[in-house]
């Protein structure tokens, strides 16, 4: 279970998110990104960001903490801007949120540093969850004191948009030729033996508990939260153990072909070759 707080006051919305995150402060006085369940894809987006982010934690990667905040409307009341008033009337209740990593700057490739090791872990992982949301145009990823932190996963498990598809659409390859970490030579191999092994059942049984129980309601086909919990495991869990041999980098897989930094697709090389 995540813990959960309650807004107390709305802070600011992050422009830069397309989802229209605010920044809010609670009742435990943290200071939280806070992703509503009126926005876009609605309550979806948020099982992914638990999902991922327990994950992603689990495995050694570096996320920020996940709280719940409850949400009385009534403290966007004096917010000017009619499009935040508006989230904000749609999300009453639970919402997420996400431990505000002050003083953290944008990941820039020309900027920072990545190991392979640690580039590997990482392109890995958003291949399990299939993240389409870590592209050198759109990283989301944050620096902070030289450490790399993942954000925003939002955008992964395609599939539980169309339950009865899962299959194929879990079994598909992962094109990583546009990923953000494709330029520093990602070591798949050596990431996915690492992480593969620790992506089991019982992982997963304690990463799907930590999603709300009423963000799992009244999904079509499920007649009860747990079943669905359950099916959020199972591709990840057939995932884990070959998504490596099907990550495409630089026009090969990751399985065949070297995974060397000099890449020269779409311009991603000339970016890191320019530093
Ligand atoms: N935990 C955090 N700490 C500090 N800044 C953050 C954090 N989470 C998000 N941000 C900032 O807010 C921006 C928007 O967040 P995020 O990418 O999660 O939102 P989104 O609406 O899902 O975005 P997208 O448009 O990429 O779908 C990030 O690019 C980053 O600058
Ligand atoms: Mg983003």
């Amino acid at each position: 279970m995540l813990t959960e707080v309650t807004a107390t006051r709305y802070i600011t919305p992050l422009r830069e998110g397309g989802s229209l995150p605010g920044l809010v402060e609670a009742d435990d006085l943290g200071t939280y990104v806070m992703k509503f369940t009126g926005a876009g894809q609605g309550r979806k987006t948020l099982v992914a960001e638990v999902v991922c982010g327990e994950l992603a934690r689990r495995l050694g990667l570096r996320v920020p903490g996940l709280v719940t905040i409850g949400l009385d409307p009534v403290i966007g009341l004096g917010e000017p801007d009619t499009q935040v008033q508006e989230l904000l009337k749609s999300s009453g209740g639970l919402n997420l949120g996400m431990d505000f990593l002050s003083r953290a700057i944008g990941f820039d490739s020309l900027v920072h540093e990545v190991s392979p090791e640690e580039a590997g872990k990482v392109v890995w992982f958003d291949a399990l969850v299939n993240n389409v949301d870590r592209s050198w145009r759109n990283p989301n990823m944050l620096f902070r004191d030289g450490d790399l932190w993942l954000i925003d996963h939002g955008a992964t498990m395609i599939w539980h948009h169309n339950w009865p598809g899962t299959q194929a659409s879990a079994a598909k390859p992962y094109d990583a030729t546009d990923h953000a970490l494709a330029p520093f030579g990602p070591d798949i191999p050596a990431a996915a033996a690492e992480l593969g092994p620790r992506v089991t059942e019982d992982l997963l049984a304690e990463v799907t508990a930590a999603i709300p129980e009423e963000w799992l309601k009244d999904e079509p086909g499920f007649d009860s939260a747990d079943a669905l919990r359950q099916a959020y495991a199972r591709p990840l869990l057939a995932r884990a153990a070959t998504i490596h041999e099907r990550i495409r980098l630089q026009g090969g897989t990751s399985g065949t072909s070297g995974t060397s930094g000099t890449s020269n697709v779409s311009g991603i090389g000339i970016r890191k070759g320019t530093k």
